[in-house]
Formats: C-alpha cells, structure tokens, sequence
C-alpha cells in the first residue's frame, strides 16, 4: 500500500512537472492536456447559474455575462471544452451538481462546511461580502440593531445570506419567523422598496447593483461576514476538479483573473 501510495505520488509529482514546464511553454490558449477527466457530454461544460447576480452573472439583453462567465468561459477554453450555461434556481445548483446534472456550479457561490457535504469545491477565486440593505431613511444602522428589533429579513432562497439569517439569534441569525425567502434577489430589493421588510441580506457587489438601480435604498457600512467564491463539482469528478483548478491557477498566475474582476469592479479611489 505504501509503495503503490509512493509510485502515485512520483507519477503525481512527475506529471505536476511535466504540466509546469510544458504551460510554460504553450500559448495561454492551450488546453490543459488531462485526458483523465470526463464531462457529462463530452466536448462541454456544463455550468449551473442563477443569473440574477450581477456583476457576477446577469442578463445583457438575451445573453448571460458577467465575472463567472467570463471566468467559467476561460476555463473550458483552457481544458478544450465548450461552455454551456444553464440558468436555474440557486437553490437547486448543489443538488443538480450532486445528481450528475450539471459540471460545475458557479455562481458566486460561497464554499460552506454544509455544502462541501454534498460537492467539491475548486480553488477560490474571488472574495464575497454579505451585506446589509436597508432603507435610506432607516432606523437600523447596524447588525447589532437589527438582530434585536422585531425586523423583517429578505433573502436570497438557499444562499448563505439565508443559512446565516434564519438561524437562532444565538447563532447570529433573526430566526425563522423574519425570514421572507424570495426566488431572486432583487425580488428581495423590490419588497424592501415596497415596504413589506425591513432588510435585505446578500453579497456586496450585487447589494451595490441593486442599490445603484433604485433609489431610497443603502448598504450598511458594517458588513455581516465575509466569504470566498468557488465553483461546485461533483465528488465524484476528482480529476475535473484537478484539471478546474490547474486551469484557474494558470489564470490567476497570469492575470487574467484580476483583470477580469477588475473589468466587473474597478478598484475603488
Ligand atoms: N454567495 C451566496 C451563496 O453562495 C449567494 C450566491 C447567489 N448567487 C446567485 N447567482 N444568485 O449562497
């Protein structure tokens, strides 16, 4: 057992630097040589979204872009895949990826110890922020105020915004009982326009879009935690997570991650 553990740690090791050596000498555009991965139709991708997430994912018109499409696209072109995107519930991303239905989830999609239960996650590429969204004119300045007052709390249906809002108040969470779930999250914003809640939680860049998009409304300046991005595989899949993730390191060496955060969300000052 110990010999055959040690051989596949040579051969890993050997093929680690055979992957170093021979990227640096190909195109950036090459495929990722790993013929060991396998992908539900072969010669694709297929990503699962929910594209109501902007800068992350969005609709221009009738196409989907966005920082997770630009990056998920960059990723098939390296492992010689075409990417397809699938636009679905968030809620249902986890268990399709589980269930064989979809290749990756990606959908700024905080890496959490439940999730991971149910799939691999790749490398991290990005930061995300849950905020706070509240009225302008809003008495609640702060977590604090709004975990003791009897508010209501939107959400994102399945998103950490939810896991974290609905929990007891001695977890950190309003419970239950003032949790409203909505399918998109700027059903949330709409409703807290409207009057019908009193906060909205869910990650900062899309709290920003929603903001910019209707007026009266405001980010709390004290965020509520702070999370990484990664994409969903299915546990079964361990080598199209090798190959997902040699793929993102190379984008991250190179910088074509940062520059296309950067396209997304400039650096502010
Ligand atoms: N980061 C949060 C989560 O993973 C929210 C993600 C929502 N993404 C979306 N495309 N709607 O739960």
């Amino acid at each position: 057992m110990k010999t055959l553990k040690r051989i596949a740690a040579g051969i890993l090791s050997t093929a680690l630097l055979l992957g170093m050596t021979s990227c640096a000498a190909a195109k950036q555009t090459e495929a990722v040589k790993d013929p060991a991965f396998t992908t539900i139709e072969s010669g694709k991708l297929i990503m699962a979204t929910n594209a109501f997430f902007p800068p992350y994912e969005y609709y221009e018109g009738e196409k989907i872009v966005g920082i997770d499409v630009e990056i998920a696209t960059a990723v098939a072109d390296k492992l010689g895949l075409e990417l397809v995107i699938e636009d679905v519930e968030f809620d249902s991303i986890i268990a399709g990826v589980q269930g064989g239905k979809y290749d990756i989830g990606c959908a700024g999609m905080t890496v959490t110890e439940d999730r991971l239960k149910s799939v691999n996650f790749s490398t991290p590429y990005a930061t995300g922020i849950q905020s706070i969204i509240v009225t302008a004119d809003s008495e609640i300045t702060d977590i604090d105020k709004l975990l003791a007052g009897n508010y209501k709390v939107g959400v994102q249906s399945g998103t950490t915004g939810d896991i974290y809002m609905s929990d007891t108040p001695e977890n950190g969470g309003v419970g239950e009982d003032r949790i409203e779930r909505y399918a998109k999250g700027n059903d949330a914003v709409i409703a807290l326009t409207s009057g019908k809640i009193d906060a909205v939680v869910i990650d900062n860049e899309p709290a920003k879009a929603f903001v910019a998009a209707n007026e009266g409304l405001k980010i709390l300046e004290t965020p509520y935690t702070i999370e990484d991005y990664a994409m969903a595989i299915n546990k079964d899949n361990t080598a199209l997570k090798d190959a997902i993730n040699q793929a993102l390191k190379e984008l991250t060496d190179d910088g074509t991650i940062a520059s296309i955060v950067n396209k997304y969300i400039p650096a502010e000052g």
